[in-house]
């Protein structure tokens, strides 16, 4: 246990942590020094985003270019590890750009926040101190909703809602919110910590005020769509249906669903965390909503009608392009600037593209080759560096495997020969 750690600077921090837990001290506290950043002012910038920062991890930075939507032609930035994920949205950009492309429309923007408390007296009083004390609660947010109102957003509606039937005194008010171009956690939290003040008498108890991150009305959809012959360059029809069947089994079976989600998500948090919006908060709308009738279910829908084949996605996304990170790192700044400085509504469309081309990409690839020919190709760069090959190992390897199978042991064998034949 340490004592008064927060209070010891970043120095004072990686020294502890080298004597605590490093088996090799100077090569650990040597990484650490290397993920720091040169420029004294950016690394403060960063060091101040958390508490007890002692380095910075870097995830890849790419670029997804050639994305039509809307009529509209956009580079994507993603921020993301995993290998094949910015190939497939390359990849799926390409293929529907000479097909019209995606379009994508917000059907609504309303979040929610909620005062969870307690009361045990008469219902119906509880609802006549409501009804009574409703316009002061909205009144007693007019100066953090001055700004907001302006921009046409603020607070549109607080509800009593009775919930004694789940648990016992259970009540809350259900408030909903329009937060314009920001993602607005900060607003919603600070305006139902002051309802909650004015709202409350001897026998209400509060017991927790807070914004939900399940946003089923702050909703996106996307779609693709094309003649089924467009779709496959053999037997169209064939592969066109197989895909329909992936999204369908995806739709009734959950541990399908699970990983089909995954997979739209890799394309969702990508540029979610470019643009330096909250990825854990879309990820837990996202799956919430997927279960939204009982059932775990993909979020994208597939089908085949009158000679097209048609997919979308209908996803709730939450996402500012002011405030929180989205202009404080410099990164997801210049994210902002490659999608042409989008509100809040235009990132949501971009998003959910995203998302849609992500599962687009690995369902095509499942009902064709399957998914290890593509991803075990971007792989192998990292089997590579596993093995610490050289530039010209890599480069001769990479000759070799090219149009066959990659895996571990077979990249471990070839190296070995390549090393022991030189
Ligand atoms: C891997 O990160 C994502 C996939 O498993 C998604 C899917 O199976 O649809 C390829």
């Amino acid at each position: 246990m340490v004592k008064g750690f927060s209070k010891f600077t970043k120095e004072e921090k990686i020294l502890w942590l080298a004597e605590n837990y490093f088996q090799q001290k100077d090569k650990g506290i040597a990484t650490l020094h290397q993920y720091l950043n040169d420029d004294a002012v950016l690394q403060q910038l960063h060091d101040e985003f958390i508490e007890n920062t002692i380095s910075n991890f870097y995830v890849p930075y790419a670029i997804a270019p050639n994305f039509l939507i809307n009529g509209k032609t956009y580079t994507i930035p993603m921020a993301i590890e995993e290998s094949s994920v910015v190939a497939a949205a390359a990849l799926t950009a390409k293929f529907w750009s000479d097909k019209g492309g995606f379009k994508a429309e917000v059907i609504s923007t309303v979040k929610i926040g909620q005062i969870h408390f307690t009361y045990k007296g008469n219902k119906a009083k509880l609802k006549a101190y409501f009804l009574k004390m409703k316009p002061l609660l909205y009144k007693a947010t007019d100066e953090i909703t001055a700004n907001m109102r302006k921009r046409g957003g603020g607070i549109s509606a607080i509800e009593l809602r009775d919930c004694t039937q789940e648990l016992q005194d259970y009540y809350q008010l259900h408030v909903s919110f329009e937060t314009g171009d920001s993602m607005g956690a900060n607003f919603i939290n600070s305006c139902l910590e002051a309802i909650a003040n004015a709202f409350k008498m001897e026998d209400i108890s509060i017991v927790m005020s807070i914004l939900s991150n399940y946003v089923p009305d702050c909703l996106v959809r996307a779609e693709v769509s094309c003649k089924l012959e467009a779709f496959f360059p053999e037997d169209a029809e064939l592969y066109a249906k197989k895909f329909v069947q992936a999204v369908e089994i995806a739709n009734v079976e959950p541990y399908r669903a699970v990983t089909h989600n995954k997979g739209i998500m890799n394309g969702i948090d990508a540029v979610v965390l470019a643009t330096g919006n909250d990825f854990r908060a879309v990820a837990a709308g996202a799956h919430a909503y997927a279960a939204k009738d009982g059932q775990y279910r993909s979020l994208t829908h597939a089908k085949i009608e009158d000679g097209y084949f048609r997919f979308w996605i209908e996803i709730p996304l939450s996402l500012g392009t002011v405030g929180g990170l989205t202009k404080l790192h410099p990164l997801a700044k210049l994210s902002m600037e490659i999608l042409q400085n989008p509100k809040a509504e235009e990132l949501m469309q971009i998003v959910a593209v995203a998302g849609l081309a992500q599962n687009f990409a690995a369902l095509r690839a499942l009902t064709t080759t399957g998914i290890q020919q593509g991803h075990m190709k971007m792989h192998l760069m990292n089997i590579l560096n596993q093995l610490e090959a050289n530039l010209h190992e890599k480069d001769l390897i990479c000759k070799e495997f090219k149009g066959k199978t990659v895996t571990h042991s077979a990249v471990a064998t070839s190296l070995h020969k390549l090393r022991t034949s030189q």
